[in-house]
């Protein structure tokens, strides 16, 4: 049997590349999508050219690219396995009195209606498949923070989690939420004090998708174990 195909979002650096990583470790063939072609190619050489990784330029914000993602994917590959929507962006100081409303619009459009899109454009291939859709969520989505809007997409996110899996019941598509804590990774600005590695969540998704097909893993929140007070 040909080795499974895991297409994944976000796939230029962080969680997405570290997953992508591991996934051919673990004898995935990978399907990588972004912006950043230069860094998505860099990375299809590393992972050991084409016949294991194929780089794909895509805008999650945009629907006719997100076709282009899954078509050419099966064009290279010829099925797709599992999916991990995994493309965000975060936000800006402010609250929702006072940052920048601009800002709100990509952030929004990327981690809200990109997964929608991904979620869309990928059902007809995980469905032939009987595949696994695994999609980035946050502890953000789980917990109030004040003020932030980034935190409201990711409540979002964890709504289309569970909502995707009800729609998609008795096909045999499973549905994951990954909902990390925080990792250091290029979203933030500084690197953070006392976070998870890209690696830490790369596991986690690799262990959703290493459980048999009768086992449906809803969602892994994964946190940062808090620091030894002396
Ligand atoms: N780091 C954390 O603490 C943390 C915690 C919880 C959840 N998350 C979530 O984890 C996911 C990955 O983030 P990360 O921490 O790995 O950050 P990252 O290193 O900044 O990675 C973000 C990825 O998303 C891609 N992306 C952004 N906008 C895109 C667009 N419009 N179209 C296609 N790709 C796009 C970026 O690639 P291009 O710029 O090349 O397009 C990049 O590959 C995000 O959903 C984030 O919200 C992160």
């Amino acid at each position: 049997m040909s080795e499974p195909v895991l297409l994944i979002t976000g796939a230029s650096s962080g969680i997405g590349a570290a997953t992508a990583r591991h996934a051919v470790e673990q004898g995935y063939r990978v399907a990588l999508a972004a912006r950043s072609a230069a860094k998505l190619d860099a990375l299809v050489d590393e992972l050991g050219g084409a016949d294991k990784a194929f780089a794909v330029s895509c805008d999650v914000t945009d629907k006719d690219s997100q076709q282009q993602m899954v078509q050419s994917t099966l064009a290279h590959f010829g099925q797709i396995d599992a999916v991990f929507a995994n493309a965000g962006i975060g936000g800006k100081p402010g609250g929702f009195c006072g940052a920048d409303s601009d800002v709100w619009k990509d952030m929004i459009l990327t981690n809200v209606y990109g997964v929608g899109l991904t979620i869309q454009c990928c059902a007809e291939a995980l469905k032939q498949s009987r595949g696994h859709l695994l999609i980035t969520g946050s502890a953000a989505g789980r917990t109030t923070i004040p003020g932030s809007m980034y935190s409201a997409t990711k409540w979002a996110v964890s709504a289309i989690g569970y909502g995707v899996r009800e729609e998609l019941r008795g096909t045999g598509v499973r549905v994951t939420l990954i909902e990390p804590g925080m990792v250091d990774t290029p979203f933030f600005d500084d690197q953070p004090e006392h976070a998870l590695t890209d690696g830490d969540i790369a596991e986690a998704v690799l262990f959703s998708l290493s459980r048999p097909a009768s086992v449906d893993v809803n969602e892994i929140l994964v946190r940062p174990t808090p620091k030894i007070e002396d």
